[in-house]
């Protein structure tokens, strides 16, 4: 056997076996314990919290995904003297075009938010590293980032996932150790900024906070946002009843491009993922509107251009911890059918401060008067993945149900973020990385394979 042969054998070996991983049948619970770290927010005197110098400079800066199809940002900022001018400067080389934006302020019991500016950049080309300058002479400051490839069913692209980041010493962590990977964009899975623990004005002030706290990534890569009940800041006793106040004002997303009426219920495309964005917290029975957008965004999901059918929510829908058991099983009811009949590759959720990866199981069949009530494999199911440990102060949530049951793959206690490394049609390599120490560890990884495109590859037909 030539060494040509043997080394294509062996690749081949390789590729079936990292293939079949997600087909792996024993669960398991990590008996890794992390080093006691403090969650305790840090203070807002530290250096992450800084503010940047000079007259009215621009604050807090993020982007998002501004369209259905990846050809727009919405960059958004704050000033706080002023309200200034509302443009992004923006251009391949140099900043040669410019964008006009909108400002909206508001109060959250007795604090008053700074300007808030929310810019439509539009028209842009796939693919390019654009830069980009907001504020004004000394003020002015630059930041880029870059457009993703086209939609495409064979569009490589990495995805970021951290959830309940919150503000601690552990979020930081989190943080630093997401910059040091290939993520292009970020899933943000719910829970910013953990400000709802704090007491009237101090509430908006650490909005403020992990605004400048996150920008060292928000400003140069979209973060695709979700709600959590850290955004609800439902505060009846502070006079303040409208649910997401905080969240809407700040965090601007591209829902009108998805035909939905409401901000926290949205989708886009994305290289080759359709990416659909529900919200826990806002009514989703049957005849409302989130039910009845997602029913009709579902029928457009095109898996000849979009092969990776993806939705974030943020409480999980399968969780073996304790730390909110069943908290998502009224959603479950009603949305599980079409997430499998529609064969959703992951559905990523965060709410849980702990790591949780299921196998593809289903529980449909069960209706309260008659089936089987336990879920039971099914290859239409999606992946089940919690990411709730991104290092907010709540701390970790460690004590898991016993035994694991079957539905559950692996899971474990620790701050971590993940990586989704989608590579072509059929395959996408999903990573976890629990911090440890000051470092990042990949504590489980798994090849996924698509729902639609995946039947069997050529290379396995060979094979068997
Ligand atoms: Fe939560």
């Amino acid at each position: 056997m030539s060494s040509w042969t043997w080394s294509f054998q062996v690749l081949l070996i390789c590729f079936v076996l990292l293939s079949c991983a997600e087909y792996s049948k024993a669960g398991l619970t990590s008996t890794f314990i992390r080093q006691e770290w403090p969650s305790t927010d840090i203070p807002l005197d530290n250096k992450v919290f800084a503010v940047p110098t000079g007259p009215n400079a621009p604050k807090q800066v993020h982007i998002t995904q501004g369209d259905y199809d990846g050809k727009a940002v919405i960059v958004s900022l704050v000033t706080t003297e002023i309200p200034g001018p509302s443009k992004v400067q923006y251009g391949k080389s140099e900043e040669q075009l410019h964008a006009e934006g909108t400002i909206t302020n508001y109060t959250f019991y007795q604090y008053k938010s700074g300007y808030i500016h929310h810019c439509l950049v539009d028209g842009l080309e796939y693919d390019t590293k654009y830069y980009y300058k907001i504020g004004k002479g000394a003020s002015a400051r630059k930041f880029w980032f870059h457009t993703p490839p086209k939609i495409d069913p064979d569009a490589a692209y990495t995805f970021g996932i951290i959830g309940d980041l919150g503000q601690t010493y552990n979020s930081l962590s989190t943080l630093e150790h997401y910059m040091q990977s290939k993520g292009q964009a970020v899933l943000f899975l719910g829970d910013l900024c953990y400000a709802d623990k704090y007491k009237k004005n101090d509430i908006g002030i650490r909005w403020d906070s992990w605004g400048r706290f996150a920008e060292r990534s928000t400003a140069y890569q979209p973060w695709i946002w979700i709600v959590g009940n850290h955004e609800i800041d439902y505060r009846p006793e502070l006079g303040e009843v409208l649910p997401f106040k905080n969240f809407i004002h700040r965090y601007a997303t591209p829902f009108l491009a998805s035909k939905s009426s409401d901000p926290v219920c949205y989708a886009i495309r994305r290289a080759s993922a359709h990416i659909i964005v529900l919200s826990s917290y806002s009514p989703f029975v049957k005849y409302t509107p989130q039910w009845r957008w997602l029913r009709e965004e579902l029928t457009k999901v095109d898996r000849e251009k979009t092969p990776w059918l993806i939705v974030l929510m943020h409480v999980p829908l399968y969780n073996s911890n304790e730390a909110y058991f069943m908290e998502g099983e009224s959603m479950r009811v009603a949305f599980e059918s079409w997430f499998v009949q529609y064969k959703v590759d992951f559905i990523l959720s965060g709410h849980v401060h702990a790591y949780e990866r299921s196998y593809r199981f289903s529980n449909i069949r069960y209706n309260v008067s008659a089936g089987d009530p336990y879920p039971v494999p099914d290859k239409s199911a999606p992946v089940y993945l919690t990411i709730g440990d991104g290092g907010n102060q709540e701390g970790l949530a460690s004590g898991y149900r016993d035994p694991q049951p079957e539905y559950s793959a692996f899971r474990e206690a620790s701050y971590c973020h993940s990586t989704l490394e989608i590579m072509n049609r059929t395959h996408a390599l999903y990573h976890w990385h629990r911090n440890y120490d000051g470092n990042k560890v990949t504590a489980d990884s798994v090849m996924l394979l698509n729902q639609y495109w995946y039947v069997l590859s050529p290379v396995m037909v060979i094979l068997l």
